[in-house]
């Protein structure tokens, strides 16, 4: 069951956020942090260079997903309206098929070592060297390694690009656990502290020593199946419905213009949960798209099948999620947003950001193929046009229904319901 209080999506913002702070029995810190308190300036002076504030991005609570049996309230953090309603939509329909189904990966990280000047016959002596680069590596991964991670083993890549193939340079991948770490620090290191280990036994010199953020090897999966009958949108429902949905996402495979948007969608889940627990989302955007171009060309990263009576849909990608280290573990935002998921290890986290994914794909579509995306959109619209007319507090969702109601979207009408409704208070 949500810990959410029954009307958390209608009360005000201070009454959601007073709920969490009860909820979660934030510290003083973590609620000033929660509220963009500018105490705060000491943490954005640690976390960047030449700091001077915050950007307040909103901070949103998807709530109702039910994941391998277990209730969740997923936070997100993002500019773009209706992305955390429909992540909540999506969610309470797959709900009402038993949820989402998740798997992921060891999160296995790896680092390149490019070296140049490698003859073609010392792949050998590289290839032998793993031991001597695991005990050059054993003091930096030793607390990773007591925690079940540390070094897995390397690989040698030639490339056959003329200009590589030239200056004989080869590619060494140092393949490394990071347990519930992203990792990039640790990997970083590991890369640079193996490298001149690495060009003793190649023969060669290093080039550059990072590593990758394609993070191929730790990947997450989420699905979900949905009887026929569960699934009304408008005048749609049933299989015609599913129908729909299942070449929307063929159009997606095959369109790479379309792709981009579909996955776009994906991520608007993804990076939100990402930003919330202070992950690195450029990483993980990244490799999510390199990953839907796996095949040579960039496709949907999710798949939907009719099978039976039932509606079938998986979602696949990169997840180099962490919960420890980094921003993750000293931003009071980002700790309380943990907290609030029950305090998830990296693996489970990068199940949970799949299954959002999946969600929020699954709303796109769903108004896609039906009543289109703009129908809902108008509703914040109105929102944001009482925002911006000057209206506070209350105020807000009076004007906007107002709005709606008369049917124009525009700010003299906004200002007009603000002074009318001010007039007769
Ligand atoms: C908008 O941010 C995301 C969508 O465009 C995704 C999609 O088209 O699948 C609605």
């Amino acid at each position: 069951m949500s810990r959410l209080p029954r009307a958390f999506r209608k009360q005000s913002a201070q009454q959601r956020n007073s709920a969490l702070t009860e909820i979660l029995e934030l510290s003083e810190e973590e609620r000033a942090a929660l509220s963009g308190g500018s105490e705060l300036l000491d943490l954005a002076d640690v976390m960047v260079e030449s700091a001077v504030g915050f950007m307040p991005v909103p901070l949103g609570i998807a709530g109702g997903f039910l994941i391998d049996g277990a209730s969740y309230d997923i936070p997100m953090a993002t500019e773009e309206p209706s992305v955390i309603a429909a992540a909540g939509f999506a969610a309470s329909i797959v709900a009402r098929g038993g949820g989402f189904t998740t798997w992921a990966s060891e999160p296995l990280m790896s680092a390149q070592v490019f070296l140049e000047g490698v003859a073609a016959e010392r792949t050998a002596a590289i290839e032998a060297a793993e031991s001597e680069v695991g005990a050059a590596l054993a003091p930096l991964l030793a607390s990773m390694q007591a925690r079940g991670g540390g070094f897995r083993g390397l690989r040698v890549r030639r490339s056959d690009e003329e200009q590589l193939a030239r200056r004989k340079v080869v590619c060494v991948e140092l393949v490394i656990d990071v347990r519930d770490a992203m990792g990039a620090n640790v990997v970083n290191s590991a890369a640079e502290r193996a490298a001149p280990v690495l060009a003793e036994a190649a023969g060669g010199s290093t080039v550059m020593a990072i590593l990758t953020n394609a993070a191929r090897e730790r990947t997450a999966a989420a699905s979900f199946r949905l009887p026929l009958s569960q699934l009304r949108r408008g005048k749609l429902a049933g299989r015609e419905l599913a129908d729909r949905i299942v070449l929307a996402n063929a159009i997606a495979s095959a369109d790479p213009e379309r792709a981009v948007t579909h996955n776009k969608g994906i991520m608007n889940g993804i990076s939100a949960l990402a930003l919330a627990t202070a992950n690195d989302t450029r990483a993980i955007e990244a490799a999510a798209h390199a990953y839907a171009a796996r095949e040579g060309r960039y496709r949907a990263l999710t798949a939907y099948r009719i099978e039976g009576d039932e509606l079938s849909a998986e979602l696949a990608l990169p997840a180099a999620f962490g919960t420890v280290g980094g921003a993750s573990s000293f931003h009071p935002v980002a700790r309380s947003m943990l907290r609030l998921l029950g305090n998830p290890g990296a693996v489970r986290l990068a199940g949970i950001a799949a299954a959002l994914g999946l969600a929020q794909n699954f709303a796109a579509l769903l108004a896609l193929v039906s009543e289109g995306i703009q129908t809902g959109h108008m509703r914040l619209h109105a929102n944001r046009l009482a925002y911006k007319a000057g209206g506070r507090g209350v105020e807000i969702a009076a004007v906007a229904e107002r709005l709606v109601a008369g049917g124009s979207f525009n700010l003299q009408a906004a200002e007009r319901i603000l002074s009318d409704l001010r007039a007769h208070r």
